[in-house]
C-alpha cells in the first residue's frame, strides 16, 4: 500500500513536470518570447526595441517574407551569427510567431513555410 502511494506521488510529480518541459518547445508566443529573450534580445532589444547598435529593427521585418527570416536566422547575415544548431528549429519557429505577435501580424503570416533547417539532425 505504501509503495502504491509512493508510486502514485512519483507519477503525479512526473506528470506535473511534463507540461513545463514541453512548454519550452511549444509554438506559443510565450515560448517564442523566452527563446527570443535568451538568444536575440541582446542585439535586437527586449520586446524588439533596439537601443542603438547595428542590429536590424525586427519591428520592420516584412510579415510576408518568412523564407528570408529563416535563411538569415539559420545561416547568419554579416554581423549576425548563424543560429542553426544553436536555437532549435521549433524555437526559431516560435520566435517568428512571437515577432508577429508583437508586430500585430495576421495569423496567416505566422504560419507559412516551415523551418526545415536541422531537421536531419538527431534531436
Ligand atoms: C550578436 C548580435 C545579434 C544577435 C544575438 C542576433 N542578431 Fe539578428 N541581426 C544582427 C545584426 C547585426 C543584423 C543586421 C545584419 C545585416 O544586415 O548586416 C541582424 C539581422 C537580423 C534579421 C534581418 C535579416 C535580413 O534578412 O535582413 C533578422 C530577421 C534577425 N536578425 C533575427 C534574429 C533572431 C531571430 C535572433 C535570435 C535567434 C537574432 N537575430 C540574434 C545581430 C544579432
Amino acid at each position: 500500500m505504501r509503495r502504491g502511494v509512493f508510486l502514485g506521488v512519483a507519477l503525479a510529480a512526473t506528470l506535473l513536470a511534463m507540461p513545463a518541459a514541453r512548454a519550452d518547445d511549444a509554438l506559443t508566443p510565450e515560448a517564442g518570447r523566452k527563446a527570443y529573450t535568451g538568444f536575440c534580445a541582446r542585439c535586437h532589444g527586449l520586446n524588439l526595441v533596439v537601443s542603438g547598435g547595428g542590429a536590424f529593427d525586427l519591428r520592420r521585418f516584412p510579415a510576408d517574407d518568412k523564407a528570408r527570416f529563416l535563411h538569415s536566422v539559420n545561416k547568419g547575415l554579416r554581423a549576425m551569427p548563424a543560429w542553426e544548431g544553436i536555437a532549435k528549429p521549433v524555437q526559431i519557429e516560435a520566435i517568428w510567431r512571437y515577432i508577429g505577435s508583437v508586430n500585430g501580424w495576421p495569423p496567416e503570416a505566422m504560419a507559412g513555410a516551415e523551418n526545415t533547417a536541422g531537421s536531419s539532425q538527431a534531436q
